[in-house]
């Protein structure tokens, strides 16, 4: 088996469960998608991979998003900026995939790699902390829970 793209290990935990999940699930969309550019499978199979990344990523950020205005995190508005921006960037992406005047490659991959890296480690393990010590367990979240296992995820975006 050749080396993943993203290798995910316990210095990316930011110190909350459920963040943490859906990290690892982040990553192991990023990894499906990488093997399926390496294996040079249909723009079709590729395109899917791309979108299921993409609608998880959104669902995860407006999950964290609800999450930090729950628990009153000062930092909320700057983060949310991080957030549109890979969502702004990542939607120009899918529209030139589209036209045809763009292709994945691995310079793309190794992009979202490296900012979801940066992101984890620095943003939101900021908040994580934040959130061990105001956060509260919301109603919503073990509804959230099932719905991000069965990949229902649209419900907290659309
Ligand atoms: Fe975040």
């Amino acid at each position: 088996m050749m080396a993943e793209l993203f290798q995910w290990s316990d210095e990316f935990s930011v110190g909350v469960g459920d963040i943490d999940d859906q990290h690892f699930e982040l990553v192991g969309l990023l990894n499906q998608l990488h093997t399926a550019v390496r294996e040079r499978r249909g723009s079709a199979a590729v395109r899917s991979t791309l979108d299921e990344l993409v609608d998880y990523t959104r669902t995860h950020f407006a999950v964290e998003e609800r999450m930090m205005r729950d628990s009153a995190y000062p930092d909320y508005a700057e983060h949310r900026i991080y957030h549109e921006a890979l969502i702004d960037q990542v939607r120009a992406l899918q529209q030139k995939l589209d036209s045809g005047e763009a292709s994945i490659t691995f310079e793309l991959l190794h992009f979202l790699r490296v900012w979801l890296v940066r992101h984890i480690c620095e943003s939101d393990k900021r908040f994580g902390k934040w959130y061990q010590e105001h956060g509260t367990r919301a109603d919503w979240m073990p509804a959230m829970q099932q719905a991000m296992k069965q990949r229902r995820w649209w419900q907290f975006w659309r």
